[in-house]
């Protein structure tokens, strides 16, 4: 069973670098239409939510199939999300600032999008730089708090999209009943098991 699991993890590593290998090719040829930094900042910016989503989606699955393992999957998923996110305000800095470094922080005073951009990157790459075993051991129960912050990450990056795509708000509203689904789970997980608590240990947890 190890060996089976270590490959899946090997598969779902490779499937998560596809959509880089395929812009990169995309690059080189030339297939990525008439704007290719535009589609390089769309799409990498799409595929850092699209990770940043099925990372918080890890836990649901997790607890509804049984499968403890999957947990494993996730800070690998959570760091592709930080990957396409780095990538996304490479192609930003590259081909849209054109590195006028002058300009950043009037952009980021200056444009909402760009300012909770921003704020959703720092908290990703905050939530990365903590995400080893080190940290978790360090950082102890704040670790967990640090980490809730990852749905605030979903939340600004989600206002980022809203933001941006003003005219035809399908994606934002797709992204955004995923984002308020894995939301909902985690607040009811979190009241069924205070209930829980409550009922088995009153007297240890205080919660009464
Ligand atoms: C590092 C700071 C960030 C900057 C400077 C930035 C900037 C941009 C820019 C310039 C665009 C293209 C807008 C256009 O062409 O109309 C864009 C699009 C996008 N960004 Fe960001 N962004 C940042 C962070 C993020 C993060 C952290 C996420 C997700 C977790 C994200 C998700 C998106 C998405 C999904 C789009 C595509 C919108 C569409 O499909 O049209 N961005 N961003």
């Amino acid at each position: 069973m190890p060996f089976l699991w270590n490959v899946f993890r090997v598969v779902v590593f490779v499937l998560a670098l596809l959509p880089f290998l395929w812009l990169l090719y995309g690059a080189a040829v030339g297939s990525l239409g008439a704007d290719p930094a535009d589609a390089l900042a769309l799409e990498t910016g799409r595929w850092s939510l699209r990770f940043l989503l099925i990372s918080l989606a890890i836990t649901p699955l997790r607890e509804l199939t049984g499968l403890n393992r999957l947990i494993r999957l996730r800070r690998m998923l959570g760091l592709f999300a930080l990957f396409y996110a780095s990538l996304h305000l490479l192609v930003y800095l590259m081909f849209l600032l054109e590195w006028r470094w002058s300009e950043i922080l009037e952009d980021i005073a200056q444009r909402p999008y760009i300012t909770v951009g921003f704020l959703a990157f720092l908290i990703l790459v905050a939530l990365g730089a903590t995400s080893t075993k080190g940290m978790v051991r360090r950082l102890g129960k704040r670790w967990k708090r640090l980490h809730r912050l990852v749905y605030l990450a979903a939340g600004l990056a989600l206002l980022h999209l809203l933001w941006i795509l003003q005219q035809d708000l399908t994606d934002v509203v797709i992204y955004g009943s995923i984002t308020a689904l894995l939301m909902g789970y985690r607040l009811y997980r979190a009241a069924w098991l205070r209930r829980f608590l409550r009922q088995r240990f009153p007297a240890r947890t205080g919660l009464h």
